[in-house]
């Protein structure tokens, strides 16, 4: 089946609002040619500071609003934390959960990204769960049990119906800022090995989740890696700063 490919720009630490607003500027810009008026989704995740005006700036562009994280409270004492509602008060449509930055320097656990993603879509956002072994996991052969178990435990109990809303990105840890990509093969294995999973939670609608690779897409390597059949987009880091960059990995996504 034919599944819409989906590119999203994750901004992680950087750009003020002023700089974000810049940015927004030039994808929108080139965006309408690049994803072919709409045919590639697109979407971009700012820092929290700059949600509110990357959210005006993007007004009638096309381009989605993502946040980079949530709590999943719904609200409380509850320091530096950000609510699921509190998004989607800023606009956002998207919420990046399970990153492997926050899994290994902030010590998110997959009982966290269930429970982030369940807030996401109850305040009606759409999860982007990201999922990804190490380097010592894949040369220990454990990168198809790793995954596994990321995203059995982050989406056990959702109902077929929620599934369908999210998202997985499937970001192997020494892949992401290293400039070290997986093949095209590489990912392919990864990316069918988690819709027979999303198959044994969901039935029928695994073939509708979209399935994200990430670490390291740029343009030179886009293209080739979401043509692989179960490739159907990419979490864009470092080229997602860089306007020029960011856009030829949409138009990459072109069939
Ligand atoms: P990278 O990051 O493109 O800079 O490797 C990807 C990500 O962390 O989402």
């Amino acid at each position: 089946m034919a599944r819409r490919k989906f590119v999203c720009g994750n901004w992680k630490m950087h750009k003020t609002a002023a700089e974000a607003t810049a940015l927004v500027k030039e994808l929108a810009a080139g965006v309408a040619e690049a994803a072919r008026a709409g045919e590639v989704q697109v979407a971009v995740a700012p820092p929290f500071t700059a949600l509110h005006a990357v959210a005006t700036a993007l007004a009638g562009t096309g381009i989605e609003l993502a946040a980079q994280d949530v709590h999943w409270e719904a609200q409380g004492a509850f320091t530096g934390a950000i609510s699921a509602a509190m998004l989607a008060d800023a606009c956002c449509t998207h919420g990046i959960v399970g990153h492997s930055e926050r899994r290994q320097l902030f010590g998110e656990t997959d009982e966290g990204v269930r429970r982030k993603a369940a807030a996401l879509l109850g305040a009606k956002i759409r999860p982007i769960v990201c999922v990804g072994e190490t380097l010592a996991e894949r040369e220990a052969d454990r990168t198809l049990e790793v995954v596994g178990r990321q995203v059995r435990q982050g989406l056990q109990g959702l109902s077929p119906e929620q599934l369908r809303q999210l998202t997985v990105a499937y970001e192997p840890v020494w892949a992401i800022g290293t400039g070290r990509t997986a093949t095209a093969a590489q990912a392919q294995e990864v990316h069918a090995a988690l819709r027979k999973i999303l198959r044994e939670l969901g039935g029928p609608v695994a073939d509708e989740v979209r399935i994200q690779y990430g670490g390291s897409v740029k343009p030179e390597n886009a293209a080739e890696l979401m043509s692989q059949p179960d490739v159907d987009g990419a979490l864009v880091g470092g080229a997602s700063l860089k306007a020029k960059d960011f856009l030829a990995i949409v138009k990459g996504a072109l069939r």
